[in-house]
């Protein structure tokens, strides 16, 4: 099996300009220290912080964006390009994440031109899909995840859609301290691996990393990265702690 293991923090919109430096050192050092497998550590911070980051985490710790806007470039103003975020070393961007899907409407159709273009500038998407709680107990969230991933990534080529990585995210467990079980997850997983396989074929199913996203902590990381088809996990409140962002990265240790 050839995918990565991936450990991604998403500090959302927390951490002034100095305070975000200060926390992605000691996350540098740390995991410079401690990390001993061949396990991605990704941090996503907000646009401001991304030029000096990229510049600070080397090959230790990978820098993302948490957005990009779907255009190359042009008349939108307050926007920030897929282009200008891969110029400063970013080669992450979060895409699809639920509160830009909630709070900012984004559509499948946007996250699928937003995908494209962040492809186009190399930059690797984490693209998320997750089900709300209604979803989760009215049954339908298999029917939803499915959409999700036809209309946002399905409509790429084999060759792109082997770039991305997809996070499950469900969006009842995003800072809510209520975790997936690792059952639930893993079932998630399978299932849209499955989807994968279908679309594509079996070894571009094989070599997509899943990642798993909310409330997942130093306690809960490993059972949940033990499971089959989860390659790692996307980090929103632990990856604001160094300490705890460290240790996640270090389930994978061999
Ligand atoms: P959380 O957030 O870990 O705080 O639940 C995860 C995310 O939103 O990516």
């Amino acid at each position: 099996m050839t995918r990565k293991k991936i450990v991604a923090g998403n500090w959302k919109m927390n951490l002034d300009y100095a305070e975000g430096i200060s926390l992605f050192s000691e996350i540098v050092n740390i995991v410079r220290d401690e990390k001993k497998g061949d396990q991605l550590a990704v941090i996503c911070a907000p646009f401001i912080h991304l030029n000096s980051l990229a510049k600070l985490g080397g090959d230790t710790v990978k820098i993302g964006a948490q957005n990009c806007h779907q255009n190359e470039s042009g008349a939108y103003t307050g926007e920030t390009s897929a282009k200008m975020i891969k110029s400063v070393g970013c080669e992450y961007v979060i895409i699809g994440h639920s509160e830009r899907r909630q709070y900012f409407a984004e559509s499948d159709e946007l996250l699928a031109q937003k995908t494209v273009i962040a492809l186009q500038n190399g930059l690797t998407p984490l693209f998320c899909i997750g089900e709300t709680l209604d979803e989760r107990n009215n049954g339908t969230y298999f029917e939803v995840l499915k959409s999700q991933l036809t209309n946002g990534v399905f409509g790429l080529n084999a060759e792109d859609f082997a770039k991305i990585v997809i996070a499950y995210e469900p969006v009842w467990a995003i800072g809510t301290g209520l975790t997936a079980t690792a059952e639930q997850a893993q079932e998630v997983h399978a299932f849209i691996r499955k989807e994968i396989a279908a679309k594509y074929d079996a070894s571009v199913a094989d070599a997509t990393s899943i990642l798993y996203g909310g409330s997942c902590n130093p306690k809960n990381a490993a059972e949940l990265f033990a499971q089959a088809d989860i390659d790692g996990g996307l980090i929103g409140g632990a990856s604001l702690k160094s300490r705890d962002f460290a240790d996640i990265v270090k389930t994978f240790n061999a």
